[in-house]
């Protein structure tokens, strides 16, 4: 299953909205429905995100082709800006978006066509992404015992990704292994996608897969039911600190005081190396109806005033291993994720 796919003049994607109840797509024809449907969580996750952004650029390279250098990189940095301001917290977006735009400019100075050499590059992160969530399921699934009962948060699958997941990505590939794995998934208010989408898709493949409240976390830990936590991430920072879907670091929290290993699984790209650590990570906040309300539905009084912050930071000291595509980095070097990551791609590079 993929969140999204080029058909060659525009971009379709499964409406995340309409999940479990019904499966639609929408087609995005401009930059501006990219970002429209990034807004309103059409697409949502971090690395499905960028690639989608990646093919809004494409999108909006349509729209300058036969124009001056100047005038086309002009626009697209006005697309990678109107991008960029959809949803503040997934790095992934800015990657992306950073991604094409260098690559645009190396196209116009070599006067090559800018919306083949963009297809090009937005098809290779969508690739990449497929193949580096495998990788971090072959090195993840090692972390998980056979007979494992995993706890996730959110959802970080196949719908948050291009394909395949990463922290689903490590569940998948553990019992790809040969492994019986059991899943428990929070249902993630406000928005629930653990409920609409990460059960989904895994009872799609058959998993045993049990929903929680997320309030329910600490007393199922407490009753010795979860072996191990596995999560994604929307940005790291170079010492370790985690951001990741609100809730994320209670389960951390909930996990070391239970000695419950808590892992999580994203790609280099959600790595934003520019910053020391996790304070200086921009937290989304959403609209306030999104808790007043469950669905159209109105549960709390229209007057009260509410926080809806989206995503929380857990400390890299709470974590035990950020599995990656270049492999684990173990508790010990957390506090040096951003060091560890930059001297494996050299050791990857220099292999090249
Ligand atoms: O607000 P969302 O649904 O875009 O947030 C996504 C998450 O926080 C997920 O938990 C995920 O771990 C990051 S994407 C693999």
């Amino acid at each position: 299953m993929h969140s999204l796919i080029w058909r060659d003049t525009y971009l379709e994607l499964i409406d995340q909205t309409k999940l479990p109840n019904s499966v639609e797509y929408v087609s995005c024809r401009t930059y501006k429905e990219v970002g429209e449907a990034i807004k309103t969580m059409k697409v949502r996750g971090a690395p499905a995100i960028g690639a989608a952004a990646a093919f809004g650029v494409v999108l909006g390279s349509f729209e300058v082709k036969d124009a001056p250098p100047e005038k086309i990189i002009n626009h697209l940095k006005k697309v990678g800006e109107e991008l960029l301001s959809t949803r503040p917290t997934a790095v992934n977006l800015k990657w992306a978006v950073e991604r094409m735009l260098k690559r645009a400019e190396r196209t116009v100075i070599s006067n090559s066509d800018v919306v083949e050499e963009l297809i090009s590059e937005a098809v290779s992160i969508y690739k990449e992404d497929l193949h580096v969530n495998k990788a971090i399921g072959k090195h993840g699934e090692r972390v998980v015992p056979d007979g494992a009962v995993v706890l996730t948060h959110c959802n970080a699958g196949a719908l948050a990704t291009v394909g395949y997941g990463t922290a689903l990505g490590v569940i998948r590939a553990a019992r790809e292994a040969g492994k019986k794995i059991s899943v428990i998934a929070c249902e993630t208010r406000p928005n629930f996608q653990g409920a609409r989408l990460t059960v989904w898709e895994l009872i799609k493949e058959g998993f045993d897969v049990k929903l929680i409240v997320d309030s329910a976390a600490g007393y199922i830990m407490q009753r010795g039911l979860i072996d191990l936590v596995v999560v994604g991430a929307d940005r790291i920072a170079s010492n370790g600190d985690t951001a990741n879907k609100i809730g994320t670091y209670s389960l951390a929290v909930l996990a070391k005081h239970h000695g419950i290993p808590f892992y999580v699984a994203a790609p280099s790209s959600t790595f934003d190396l520019n910053l020391a650590d996790g304070s200086q990570i921009p937290v989304e906040e959403r609209d306030p109806e999104e808790v007043r309300k469950v669905g159209t539905t109105r549960i709390a009084p229209a007057e009260v005033d509410v926080i809806n912050y989206v995503f929380d930071i857990t400390p890299g000291s709470l974590i035990t291993g950020i599995i990656t595509e270049y492999g684990i980095i173990e508790e010990d070097r957390i506090g040096e994720a951003g060091k560890w990551l930059e001297k494996m791609k050299s050791e990857v590079e220099k292999e090249k």
